[in-house]
């Protein structure tokens, strides 16, 4: 069952729902006020345009995917989103050998989500990150299977061996996305895809657009590669993490199970990535050499601005999910109060009070594994970057 079409934010998703809705004239464009990094309204039209590419929403035809006026406006969208990420790139500051480019990005510390979580994660906080994850992990891999048939080659059976693992190898219920709405059940969260999306902030959906712009343009192939990389290669450490705090909490076994799958398989996935996926992609594609680095830099800036989103809103004692305004439509859904009330101040998770500019404090992993294996992109990002990077 398709989700809902989500409630309006602005008037970028007012004029692009009462085009879909009324075939109303479709000529928005994103004000250059806005922070195309983050902005609310934005990123809810840019992840409603790549949605009718994914499951699509109730009651809004599949022919919108592909009409000339959503097309348009969805490029207009994207425009400043890539260029926003563009600019806060400074590729003067890495190696030009995407291998090594990705490696040093792997890295980078980044504000400390998954230790927050790990060392004083409530079962709220514990909910609540899931929720903001649900957006992604909820369709977990289908933006990178995209890339499968644009890339040819060794470098894509190293992506076809990864797509493979993250769908469960083809086996009923095992792929991830369906591990992770069995561990939403558990949480007591609403379980359907789409369900949540009123309450997740730009910075969120964000994190989410990104795979989707990467995987839905050719021309951002080699993007699409870095981020996958990344992905993978900074995947285990913070899974460890969460598989802590899941265990503390005691009677999470579907949560548990999600986190132990990416501990065990991502670091396979971490070496092929980089040795098996990476390295031939760009021997064949020279050219593909740059945007692998700026996809991987670009994921590490983004789940950065996540994590400090997050954190911000814990350490000030409040919910870091979006409240929905009282005229936004709830289309009838039953309301987070059935399975968790996520918007009342009294079970909005306390925050525990930690620096957001503190980083990640390091792993407990040998150097070696530490080039890999540092962080999640949830946990990354440079401290030359920190610097540099503009606050969600
Ligand atoms: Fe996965
Ligand atoms: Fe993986």
């Amino acid at each position: 069952m398709p989700p809902q079409l989500p409630g309006a934010r602005g008037p970028l998703t007012e004029a692009l729902f009462a085009r879909w809705r009324y075939g109303a004239p479709l000529d928005t464009a994103p004000s250059r006020a806005v922070d195309a990094l983050v902005d609310d309204d934005l990123h809810l039209a840019l992840w409603c345009c790549y949605e009718l590419s994914y499951q699509g929403f109730a009651g809004i035809g599949d022919q919108w995917e592909w009409e000339p006026e959503t097309v348009a406006f969805r490029a207009e969208l994207e425009r400043a989103f890539e260029a926003a990420l563009r600019a806060e790139h400074q590729p003067t500051g890495l190696p030009t050998d995407p291998e090594v480019a990705l490696r040093v990005i792997a890295t980078w510390a980044g504000p400390p989500l998954a230790h927050t979580l790990e060392t004083e994660g409530t079962r709220e906080m514990i909910q609540e990150f899931a929720v903001h994850r649900s957006a992604y992990q909820l369709k977990e891999a289908d933006a990178h299977t995209w890339g499968i048939p644009r890339l040819r080659g060794p470098g894509r059976s190293a992506m076809v061996e990864i797509q493979a693992d993250e769908y469960g190898g083809g086996r009923v219920g095992e792929s991830h996305s369906e591990l992770f709405a069995d561990a939403m059940g558990e949480l007591g969260l609403e379980r359907s895809f789409g369900h949540y999306v009123d309450r997740l902030p730009g910075a969120t959906l964000a994190t989410d657009n990104l795979a989707s712009m990467f995987g839905l343009n050719r021309r951002l192939r080699g993007a699409l590669v870095g981020h996958l990389a990344l992905f993978e290669m900074t995947s285990v450490g913070p899974m460890a993490r969460y598989l802590t705090a899941a265990r503390r909490q005691g009677d999470l076994p579907a949560l548990e199970r999600f986190y132990e799958v990416h501990v065990q398989a991502d670091a396979h996935h971490a070496s092929l990535a980089l040795d098996g996926m990476v390295r031939p992609i760009v021997r064949d594609e020279p050219d593909l050499a740059p945007d692998v680095i700026f996809g991987a830099v670009a994921l590490s800036h983004a789940e950065a601005r996540f994590a400090r989103h997050i954190l911000r809103a814990w350490n000030e004692g409040r919910s870091s999910l979006r409240d929905p305004a009282p005229d936004e439509p709830t289309h009838g859904r039953r309301t987070d109060a059935a399975v968790l009330d996520l918007t009342s101040p009294s079970v909005r998770p306390a925050g525990p009070r930690v620096p957001i500019i503190r980083t990640e404090p390091p792993p407990r992993v040998t150097l070696h594994e530490r080039a890999l294996h540092t962080s999640r992109p949830t946990d990354v990002g440079s401290s030359r970057s920190n610097r540099n990077r503009r606050q969600s």
